[in-house]
């Protein structure tokens, strides 16, 4: 089950038929549900991109060149004419530095899921080939498309671009969306229009890429995005590393967009008879503005590119934030005791349990040495799975594979396993002596393997991995690879990192995974194939999260991110919220609680599991539904309110949260969006605290009165004198009848 859904996106031959046609002057066209792209493949030509929109018909797109279409080079390559921006880059073994490509052959792929159409293009004197390859989903308005660069000179040929893809996009009022943020701050988002000259987004950590910018953009071609309106491309690159987004706005009447790994640093030179293959680029279109295309981003996600995609998530506790480094047997069990008693359905152990010779009782030792301490866990993991099972719930565990502390027994053993220049010494991240083990090594891929492999060989009842990533890349240099490929490390790691979640993912498809870097520093689909969720943010802060989660649902479905109720004050932004507003906005995202429940009253837990239980009937529409964006808290009115539907619209969730405490502020009512105008709803709060029930309570509304006008919502909640606050939050649940 669980191969079938996630090697089917990455591993998409088998099964296939080929069709070959060496097109002569004639349009290739890609075709999605709603989409088309239309190329120009003529034999002995460059491949020309003539459109990517909504669906044409076979008579538009033949009269594409007619309607005054320029002719736009769909994989531009440097040497000739070109004195903007190239998708690829070459020196060939003889040192010529130019490439001239033109269509040799075109071919298509078909599987079940979808049609691959390759065009080969050659360069017309080296024995150089690229393959352009596009991937159009039957079900899905998703494009992927990637590259496949070989060669047959006597030498290596030097590879200084190499673009996945490159979409020219008409000149005209094009807005750019990006996510951008720090530690603690990811996922913010910032749109501004394309002005002349090159914009260029991009990452060099090594390890990790999401903290500070994003590898996923929109781009509104109808000006200022719109939430429901307009037509807007997405792009996603699938990559987990190094990233370069430029978007290059010349004199002409195009601004062309590329996308790929970051070749600075990274030159790649390319033996003979190697095919260098780059990471997919996924691209959506929709005219209903961002939301349409955050929707099509999320379902093709949930489909094919997300790990159980259509498996419901738990619920779970995390220990992090509750008792830190500080790990031991009795309270584990407590924490258990009271996830279980609240209805949770996991308990995941945070970093802190494992290292003899190095305990790891803070940030500064023990990674590397995956044994469990005995001192801190004196019945080891068997006993707190026996116990987690006892208490009827499945047991989790956080790992950091691909890191090691200078202060660990495999230090000790293996100094010639970290990221490191050669005639250099280490460079120390986190807790003074970390460091990055090279994956480029196979017998460090090996070993990251086996970290896995041991731990769910000797306790296959663990259901739940946290893998961290801690660590940026501090010294650019491997001592694994030859003087000649240093320039390859980052891209070389990622492989070994695909090889080694491939192994894992072969032997234990159904364990649940979670992708965390210092938070939200692993937030992209390069890293998602393998990964059920990521963890958004080392911030918990519930009015942060309405802004953090929102910017990731851009691109990113609620089922893969990882939103907890934690304790109050919250210990990043030290601010006060009530359990019910946390709660209201972690309910809105894969709930869980991170914290340590025996510092909850009675009361609270109480309203916990309420809640709890409440999400449970719901969880199927936030976790599988469609999320129309109804307010933003970035628009500066007080308010941020989304909703979900099943694609049937016959079952909805609401939320409300007020963003901005304010006496007698005038607030705006929100509308929905996405219900079915002609049924009617019946509207039930969830998670109610008030004394008395709102007074919509239980009466029923017309899906089109709902998205005119929406609903008045109370500005805060009516509890007793000394429960009041500021905040105020509703859930509504809204069931067609
Ligand atoms: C990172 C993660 C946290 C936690 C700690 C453990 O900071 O983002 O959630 O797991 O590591 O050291």
């Amino acid at each position: 089950m669980f191969k079938s859904l996630i090697f089917r996106s990455v591993f998409l031959l088998a099964s296939v038929t080929i069709t070959n046609s060496a097109i002569e002057g004639k349009n290739i066209k890609i075709e999605t549900p709603k989409t088309s792209m239309v190329l120009d493949a003529t034999k002995e030509k460059p491949l020309k991109f003539l459109y990517y929109g909504t669906k044409i018909t076979d008579n538009d797109a033949n009269n594409l060149k007619t309607a005054g279409t320029p002719n736009v080079d769909a994989y531009p390559a440097y040497g000739f004419n070109l004195r903007r921006e190239a998708a690829v880059a070459a020196k060939h073994a003889d040192g010529n530095m130019t490439l001239e490509l033109v269509v040799d052959s075109v071919w298509t792929t078909n599987n079940e899921q979808s049609q691959t159409h390759t065009i080969r293009l050659k360069d017309t004197f080296y024995p150089l080939t690229v393959d352009v390859n596009y991937l159009a989903y039957h079900n899905e308005d998703m494009i992927e498309t990637w590259t496949e660069i070989s060669h047959d000179e006597d030498g290596t040929v030097e590879l200084s671009e190499f673009a996945s893809g490159c979409i020219p996009l008409r000149y005209g009022n094009v807005w750019l969306t990006q996510l951008h943020g720090a530690w603690g701050n990811e996922g913010r988002i910032d749109s501004s229009p394309l002005t002349h000259g090159l914009r260029v987004i991009k990452n060099n950590d090594g390890i990790r890429n999401s903290h500070f910018a994003h590898s996923e953009v929109m781009l509104s071609l109808d000006g200022k995005p719109q939430e429901n309106d307009g037509r807007v491309i997405g792009a996603a690159l699938c990559y987990g590393g190094n990233f370069k987004l430029v978007v290059d706005t010349d004199e002409k009447d195009y601004h062309k967009f590329y996308a790929g790994i970051n070749p600075e640093n990274s030159h790649y030179h390319l033996e003979k008879g190697e095919t260098f293959i780059t990471p997919h680029l996924a691209l959506t279109y929709s005219n209903e503005g961002i939301g349409g295309v955050s929707r099509n981003f999320h379902r093709w996600a949930r489909n094919h590119r997300l790990a159980h995609g259509d498996k419901p998530r738990k619920i779970l506790l995390n220990s992090w934030e509750g008792v830190h480094f500080d790990i031991k047997e009795k309270e584990m069990e407590q924490m258990m005791a009271d996830i279980a008693d609240m209805g949770g359905e996991l308990f995941v152990m945070d970093d802190g349990w494992f290292g003899v010779k190095y305990p790891r009782n803070d940030g500064t030792q023990g990674l590397g040495d995956w044994i469990v301490n005995k001192q801190k866990l004196p019945h080891g993991l068997k006993g707190l799975i026996k116990a987690a099972k006892n208490k009827g719930i499945s047991f989790g565990i956080w790992i950091e594979p691909e890191m090691i502390n200078a202060n660990s027994e495999l230090y000790d053993q293996h100094p010639e396993y970290v990221v490191k220049a050669n005639n250099r010494k280490e460079v120390y991240g986190r807790g003074g002596s970390q460091m990055v083990l090279d994956l480029s090594n196979p017998e460090v891929q090996q070993r990251v393997f086996q970290i896995v492999d041991t731990l769910m060989t000797q306790y296959p009842e663990i259901d739940y991995i946290k893998w961290d990533c801690n660590n940026m890349g501090m010294s650019h240099g491997s001592q694994y690879l030859p003087a000649d490929k240093q320039s390859h490390l980052y891209i070389e790691y990622f492989k070994g990192l695909e090889s080694v979640l491939n192994l894992i993912r072969e032997k234990y498809p159904d364990v649940t995974i979670q992708a965390c870097a210092s938070g939200g520093g692993r937030v992209n689909y390069g890293i998602l194939p393998w990964f059920d969720e990521v963890w958004t943010s080392d911030n918990t802060d519930a009015l942060q999260r309405v802004y953090l989660q929102w910017g990731n649902s851009y691109f990113f479905p609620a089922i893969a991110l990882g939103s907890h109720i934690s304790a109050t004050p919250n210990l990043q932004t030290y601010r006060s919220m009530p359990l019910k507003y946390r709660t209201d906005v972690a309910m809105s995202g894969r709930l869980g609680l991170e914290m340590q429940p025996n510092e909850m009253t009675a009361e609270e837990k109480k309203q916990t599991r309420k809640a709890i239980e409440e999400y449970k009937s719901i969880r199927h529409i936030i976790q599988q539904g469609d999320l129309y964006r109804l307010m933003s808290p970035y628009d500066g009115l007080g308010v941020a309110s989304i909703l979900y539907t099943t694609p049937e619209k016959d079952d909805a969730v609401y939320f409300w949260w007020k963003t901005e405490a304010f006496r007698n502020q005038q607030m705006p009512r929100v509308k929905m969006a996405g219900l079915d105008p002609d049924k009617n709803y019946r509207v039930m709060e969830l998670n109610r605290i008030d004394k008395k029930p709102l007074k919509f309570e239980g009466k029923v509304f017309s899906g089109r009165y709902l998205m005119d006008n929406g609903l008045e919502m109370p500005v805060g909640y009516d509890v007793d004198t000394d429960k009041r606050t500021e905040w105020g939050s509703r859930v509504l649940r809204l069931t067609a009848q």
